[in-house]
């Protein structure tokens, strides 16, 4: 396989719980699955494990019957090792022996092609260990994904000492095609999410071990402090006491006793019981038993940070994701007030004579609460790529992520040694619009001012996007919604993976595109075609966008870089004429160019002869009716203006749309079955 050749079949050895998952996430993602085991029992036993959990999806209605069938289908179990000599990336999943692993690692070796990419999961063994017998260990990466990784969206991806960069990127990459979010880990062992988690368990069962509190007092407890459903107890009877014990074991070997197993823990997998969750909880305790978690948490949290293993963010989303916190330690930390989780560190460490790190007491000395990285900015070769991290909302903007932006784009736009800006998202979307929470927020507390001057501050750097003198290309990866749509638009070019898709979903949640969405869309498309988008809430696959001249160039997901470069090389785009509709889309843009929306609305709008537009009229007559005129309206009369003049006028009704009934069941339908609007 080429360093940038496309991803095609890929492969996972072990068909237990978590590699037969692994193999269902690829196949459900739409890639070619090579499944192996040492016999045909075991390989069939993964096989009915998956068709099970896809029966569970057809009758949860997360996928239709063929769906499953389709992605079944694209599995092939085997016990033929030399099934994987065409695989373009295997991941061993077998279970955790390391010698087992080895074994197995070695074989890969020898089966696979020299340029197929290896990748281990673990949980608790170095990369760099598992490949010391390799001849090539550059090819071989940690890819740790959490039960049940069909489901579970969190992988930590982990480099070797001897893992080739390119390895590194291409499994990064491979992870967003799978709809994962990835997070960087360096090889320590637990890497991120284990190391607290497992401290997070034990220091739970310690508590009920020095009679601090009784196990039903620290479910209830945690349950409420970490916002969580199952608390450390449950949890462990639900996943295997045993493996919080050897993770724990594997911790305590590697960093010392305050990480080993709590004796209670130890005794409980000896007697092989579950732990008895039963018995009232002492309210009174509750706030003993959050503080000491929370400080074993952060003490952990901030070790990780400053030994390298992961970033503030990464650790952050590792809780959120794979945990699925509501906040993960750092914030928690920020929430309590640094010097006050300064000092519950230092308490919940105390015992352990444990040196807390800098980072910890930098911030308690500053009261400088912990920030967040929610843009990235790299520069490589003249070249700025500034990209959205916020990969557990789909990148949504709010407003830490528009003031990131705007400070990085400025850094980037008045660096003299920056000749372009590349503008991309993390995880497995591009954008999916402004942050709706903040929006329903703004709402309920009745600060819809707030909204007014967040939307007044994006749509002006959008401007300073569009203004640039230098090139800006959209890197559009994954899904483009709304704002992040919108913000693809104000860059010179838009370069699109064919697995993108984009759409003004914003008049089906009861509001209207407020960062240009009503301008610009008519500069590339014309008014008929803006209409029917912004109107229909229409998604287009970036096949189609391209073909009406939505976006700029589309391509296979590996050659998306390349393409931004040559993207950047074409320069800024000063004035943009609308693309000639083609033939496809000429039914459809002259029957918007001239629809009316309150007739469209009450369906006395002329029929059509043409299905396509049929059912654009229908889709219309569902959304939200006063964001239809107001959308419709402002693409009228914005064509007529200069894009300076035409864009102010969203700012307009932004008041008047947020205060509506609609826009909040709108708002707050994401997730659940669409809302029947009122039209008030
Ligand atoms: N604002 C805030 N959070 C958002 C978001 C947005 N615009 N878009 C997605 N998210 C969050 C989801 O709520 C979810 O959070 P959770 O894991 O805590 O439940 C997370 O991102 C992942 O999204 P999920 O729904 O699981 O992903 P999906 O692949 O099923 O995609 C979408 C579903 C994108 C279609 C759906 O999330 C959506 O409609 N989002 C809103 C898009 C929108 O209307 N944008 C315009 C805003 S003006």
């Amino acid at each position: 396989m080429s360093r940038a050749a496309a991803f095609r079949t890929l492969a996972v050895v072990g068909a237990g719980t978590m590699g037969s998952g692994i193999a269902q996430k690829m196949a459900t993602e739409g890639f070619a699955v090579v499944l192996v085991d040492v016999d045909d029992a075991k390989v069939a036993a993964g096989v009915e494990r998956i068709r099970q959990t896809l029966d569970e999806g057809v009758a949860r209605r997360i996928f239709k019957r063929e769906q499953a069938s389709e992605i079944l289908g694209r599995i092939r179990g085997t016990s033929d090792w030399q099934a994987l000599a065409e695989t373009d990336l295997v991941v061993e999943a077998v279970f955790e022996d390391e010698r087992v692993k080895k074994r197995v690692i070695e074989r890969l070796e020898q089966v696979c092609r020299p340029d197929a990419i290896l990748a281990t999961n673990t949980s608790s063994f170095a990369v760099t260990d598992l490949a010391r017998n390799m001849r090539h260990p550059g090819r071989l990466v940690g890819l740790h994904y959490f039960y049940h990784p069909a489901k579970n969206r969190l992988v930590e991806v982990v480099p070797g000492a001897h893992t080739d960069a390119h390895v590194l990127q291409r499994a990064w990459q491979l992870q967003e095609q799978l709809g994962k979010v990835p997070i960087a880990s360096s090889d320590s062992y637990g890497f991120i999410v284990n190391r607290y988690f497992a401290v997070w368990l034990n220091e739970a069962v310690r508590l009920v071990e020095r009679g601090a509190a009784d196990i039903a007092t620290v479910e209830a407890a945690a349950k409420e402090f970490f916002g969580i459903g199952m608390g450390p107890f449950e949890l462990m009877n639900v996943t295997g006491i045993p493996i919080a014990m050897h993770t724990c074991d594997t911790l305590g070997r590697a960093f010392g006793p305050f990480y080993a197993p709590a004796e209670l823990l130890t005794r409980q997998v000896a007697a092989s019981g579950v732990w008895d969750l039963h018995g009232a909880a002492d309210p009174t305790r509750a706030a003993r038993v959050a503080d000491h978690m929370l400080g074993a948490v952060i003490y952990v949290a901030a070790k990780l940070v400053e030994e390298e293993v992961g970033s503030i963010d990464d650790v952050d989303i590792g809780a959120r994701v794979g945990l699925r916190w509501p906040q993960g330690p750092f914030e928690l930390a920020n929430r309590v007030g640094v010097a006050r989780a300064h000092d519950l560190a230092a308490e919940a460490v105390e015992p352990w004579r444990l040196t807390l790190p800098r980072t910890l007491e930098a911030h308690a000395r500053s009261a400088q609460p912990f920030e967040f990285t929610l843009v990235r900015s790299r520069i490589d070769d003249g070249i700025a790529t500034l990209t959205i991290n916020r990969p557990d909302t789909l990148n949504a903007i709010n407003e830490d992520v528009v003031a990131q932006l705007e400070a990085r784009f400025r850094a980037a736009a008045g660096d003299p040694s920056v000749r372009g800006i590349v503008i991309a998202g993390s995880g497995k979307a591009f954008i999916a619009g402004a942050d709706i929470r903040f929006f329903i927020a703004n709402i309920e507390n009745a600060t819809l001012a707030r909204t007014v001057e967040f939307t007044q501050r994006c749509q002006n750097l959008l401007r300073e996007i569009d203004e640039c003198s230098k090139p800006v290309v959209a890197r559009m990866h994954g899904l483009a919604l709304g704002g992040g749509l919108e913000l693809a638009l104000a860059c010179d070019h838009i370069v699109a993976s064919d697995k993108a898709a984009m759409a003004f979903p914003e008049t089906g949640i009861g509001i209207y595109p407020g960062l240009g969405g009503t301008q610009r869309t008519t500069r590339r498309v014309g008014v008929g075609l803006a209409k029917y988008l912004v109107l229909t809430g229409q998604m287009l696959r970036a096949s189609e966008a391209a073909a009406i001249g939505l976006v700029d160039r589309v391509v296979a997901p590996a050659h998306l870089d390349t393409a931004v470069r040559e993207a950047l090389a074409r320069g800024v785009v000063t004035a943009r004429e609308a693309a000639a509709v083609p033939a496809s889309h000429a039914r459809l843009a002259e029957y918007f160019e001239h629809a009316n929306a309150a007739a469209l609305l009450d369906g006395s709008a002329a029929n059509s002869d043409d299905p396509a537009v049929q059912r654009a009229r229908e889709r219309v007559a569902a959304k939200a009716p006063i964001a239809v005129c107001i959308a419709s309206d402002l693409i009228e009369q914005g064509a007529r203006l200069p894009l300076a003049a035409a864009l102010p006028l969203e700012l307009e009704h932004l008041t008047e749309i947020f205060g509506t009934r609609d826009a909040l069941a709108g708002l707050k339908s994401i997730g659940g079955p669409p809302p029947r609007f009122e039209g008030r």
